[in-house]
């Protein structure tokens, strides 16, 4: 995959040493020939993961509220509660999910997110979770997530940017997890 576009993009925004010292960070290493062309196919550049690196600090603010309403959403869907119940506790995957979450805003993705991914996958495969309960689960968490980074945009342009990268990290992780 040729970033070589989207390199250009991201440095015509800023200016500084600050920049370049950020633009190091952002990293999209993907090895594997079928992923590479999904990132393609739903055009997820180095541009939206310096985007979502930017929004790390809006959703660390409230990854509270966002991991609650994530279980909130599945509160009156008994069969989930007892899987929880029966492997965890609420409380304990509250903070392996707010980890994990917080890890997609990194500004980084590589092989070694794959290899995280599909190991979370299995787990829940282990567990009898049902994959459109897994999928379900993405949808509260994504709004949560909208309604975290909203505040902080001034123009429409901007935060429909900010949202089209967050439904592309997603969206990735959701192809990893249906493999
Ligand atoms: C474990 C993420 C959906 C139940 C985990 C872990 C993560 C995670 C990061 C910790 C894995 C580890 O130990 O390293 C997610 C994400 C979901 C999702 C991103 C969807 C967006 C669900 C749903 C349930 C669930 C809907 C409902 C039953 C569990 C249970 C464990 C677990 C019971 C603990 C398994 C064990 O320790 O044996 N999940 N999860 N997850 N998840 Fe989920």
């Amino acid at each position: 995959i040729s970033f070589q576009k989207n390199k250009k993009n991201l440095t015509a925004t800023r200016s500084t040493e600050e920049k370049q010292t950020l633009l190091q960070q952002i990293v999209l290493q993907i090895d594997e020939p079928s992923l590479q062309r999904q990132i393609q196919m739903i055009s997820l550049t180095k541009e939206d993961l310096f985007i979502s690196y930017k929004l790390k600090p809006y959703i660390e603010e409230k990854i509270d509220e966002i991991v609650n309403a994530f279980y909130a959403s599945f509160e009156s869907e008994q069969a989930l509660i007892t899987i929880i119940n029966t492997y965890s506790s609420v409380d304990k995957l509250k903070t392996t999910l707010s980890k994990h979450f917080i890890k997609l805003f990194n500004g980084q993705f590589t092989q070694e997110d794959v290899a995280r991914i599909r190991r979370i996958a299995h787990i829940h495969v282990k567990i009898g979770l049902e994959a459109k309960w897994y999928m379900a689960a993405f949808q509260p968490l994504l709004s949560k997530i909208i309604e975290a980074i909203e505040p902080h945009f001034q123009t429409k342009h901007e935060l429909l940017n900010a949202i089209q990268s967050c439904t592309k990290l997603f969206s990735l992780e959701q192809q990893i997890v249906l493999e």
